[in-house]
């Protein structure tokens, strides 16, 4: 089964934003990543939940938002009405993981959990029960464009396998650092969605990047 791409919209030109999502859609996207900064989880500051709102108005494929805020329960519900289809927030930046991922199922949104390169796969196997996806973060978020930790890959696999025994349906999502040469590898440990920022955006042909990417499995 092909990988779906979510082309990161942190990449893009912040001064069209719009545009930057219809040009992903139109070179063959699955769904755009909206990466929510408040610069206090991370050292960067992007947008909130009116851009995500304006954007949606721009596509008609899913907003994937991956918010990097501290509290993030305060912030859900906004989010949601945001059009959000799928919403995930870092483990990191919350004592009440479990509780914001059981109200974005109840919400109607795919609810996800994302986890910083420190944090071992392991921590969060109480939550699996409760997640639609994991982001797997291949990168200490805050930039596009950083390299691919590779110790990622081996997480990944554990997550994958802990999922497989335990007969869940959770997706796992990575993002941060994949290219056209370690995609493969990355896909193979058991990824389902893979983002890209600085690839997809950076490239004259992005549907080249996103074909390569989807066919990252086989
Ligand atoms: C990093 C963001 C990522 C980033 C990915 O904090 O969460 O979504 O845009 O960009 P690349 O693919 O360039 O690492
Ligand atoms: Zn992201």
């Amino acid at each position: 089964m092909a990988v779906k791409v979510a082309p990161s919209i942190l990449s893009g030109d912040f001064a069209k934003l719009g545009k930057e999502a219809e040009r992903m859609e139109k070179a063959g996207a699955d769904m755009i990543h909206c990466d929510v900064m408040d610069g206090v989880f991370v050292p960067n500051l992007t947008f909130g939940h009116k851009m995500v709102a304006d954007i949606r108005k721009h596509v008609n494929i899913p907003l994937d938002v991956h918010l990097m805020i501290v509290n993030p329960e305060k912030y859900l519900d906004k989010y949601v009405q945001s059009g959000a289809d799928r919403l995930s927030f870092h483990y990191e930046a919350t004592k009440q993981a479990k509780d914001n991922l059981v109200s974005l199922k109840n919400s109607g949104v795919k609810a996800g959990l994302a986890i910083c390169p420190d944090t071992p796969a392991e921590e969060i196997f109480h939550l699996l029960d409760f997640c639609d996806f994991i982001v797997v973060m291949g990168v200490h978020p805050g930039f596009s464009g950083q390299k691919y930790i590779p110790t990622t890959t081996e997480k990944i696999r554990v997550l994958h396998d802990e999922i497989l025994r335990r007969k869940l349906k959770v997706e796992i999502e990575m993002d941060g650092g994949a290219n056209e040469s370690n995609v493969k590898s990355i896909a193979s440990a058991g990824v389902k969605v893979m983002v890209s920022g600085s690839c997809a955006f950076n490239s004259p042909t992005p549907e080249t990047v996103i074909s390569d990417f989807r066919n990252s499995d086989q």
